[in-house]
């Protein structure tokens, strides 16, 4: 029907995913085998236990991504891979299976950034959303603020000197004993706690960064938990939740609105597994309505990794020419 179809495969960290697309924006499938369930009994990803999940599953999952999308590899008009920043072992079954896809069908292979990816996911979710914005990229991985002028092209304005947003969420889950992954379970416990309760301290580095420190609200938490307990108190685990996301969240949400009304943006795009974040969302709408800025997110299945995302930034990418070498290599720490 002349519309350009995207075979796209994601291993970066702990799912493995492959989806199929039409022009980059219409999903026909988004297959994800998520090894959370795996991971958990670790506490975190253990880098080599997914290399090997990925090299079991990754077969079925492409053959299911094109089954349920009633497509062959013959019709498949390019193959998109994240090809980095993320575990190089995860990274690299992926890229290979992608490889070897494209050069028996013959097809172009299109090397995606996984960051580039998470934005793309708002164009999957909003037919209409077009660059220029303000993208707020918040993960297990990453928190980067970024300005998004055109589909293949961005700019980092900040990222994080330390933790990410989600390993902080993820760590102060550890520290209450909740279990992982930690951020939704935070997201709920702190909506029956009182943000106020302890001020953590909110960390904005130099006047006019757009940079962010999180390793310290950790420890933060585990100094006040613990001085507590020898003052005889019991800390209540929902009011540290909530005191904890208050004062990551308020740095986020300043940092975010601040850039894009510098940079007279009019839209803020949120994307990444944290973005899924309900008091973030609601945080970032109230400030973005008092200064006429529209704020747009994925659906939670499109925050979390997917190959979807990874298919409609490599047909941007293919658009404009962007085909990768067969010699490409996974990138463990590549930049925007
Ligand atoms: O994007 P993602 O699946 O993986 C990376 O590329 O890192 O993000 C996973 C991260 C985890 O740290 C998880 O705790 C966090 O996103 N997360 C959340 C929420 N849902 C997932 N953090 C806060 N609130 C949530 N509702
Ligand atoms: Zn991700």
């Amino acid at each position: 029907n002349g519309k350009t179809v995207t075979l796209a495969i994601e291993s970066s960290c702990d799912e493995t995913a492959a989806a199929v697309l039409l022009d980059g924006r219409e999903v026909l499938s988004n297959i994800i085998s998520s090894q959370i369930d795996i991971h958990k009994l670790y506490g975190g990803v253990v880098p080599e236990i997914a290399s090997r999940h990925h090299l079991t599953n990754v077969n079925t999952v492409v053959d299911q991504a094109l089954d349920a999308a009633k497509v062959t590899m013959d019709e498949v008009d390019l193959i998109g891979v994240t090809y980095g920043p993320g575990l190089v072992g995860a990274l690299l079954i992926g890229l290979a299976t992608a490889k070897a896809y494209a050069l028996a069908a013959e097809k172009p292979l299109v090397g995606v950034h996984h960051i580039q990816g998470h934005i793309c996911a708002n164009y999957i979710q909003h037919k209409d959303l077009k660059p220029p914005f303000m993208a707020l990229v918040i993960s297990g991985g990453h928190t980067n603020i970024v300005e998004v002028t055109d589909y293949n092209e961005c700019h980092v304005l900040g990222g994080t000197r330390d933790d990410a947003a989600g390993e902080a969420y993820d760590k102060v889950a550890r520290v209450l004993g909740l279990g992982y992954p930690g951020g939704p379970l935070i997201d709920k416990l702190a909506k029956e706690g009182n943000p106020h309760a302890v001020e953590f301290k909110r960390v904005f580095l130099e006047k006019g960064s757009l940079d962010f420190s999180f390793s310290g609200i950790k420890t933060g938490v585990l100094n006040y938990m613990n001085s507590e307990r020898q003052a005889g108190r019991e800390p209540n685990p929902a009011d540290v939740a909530a005191s904890f996301q208050a004062a990551v969240l308020d740095v986020i949400v300043a940092k975010t609105v601040g850039a894009a009304v510098d940079m007279n943006k009019d839209k803020i795009v949120l994307a990444g597994g944290v973005a899924s974040n309900s008091r973030l969302r609601e945080m970032l709408q109230t400030e973005c309505k008092k200064h006429g800025i529209a704020l747009y997110y994925p659906d939670p299945i499109l925050c979390t990794d997917n190959a979807a995302m990874i298919g409609c930034a490599a047909y941007y990418k293919y658009k404009a020419g962007g085909i990768s070498d067969l010699d490409l290599d996974a990138v463990p720490d590549l930049s925007l």
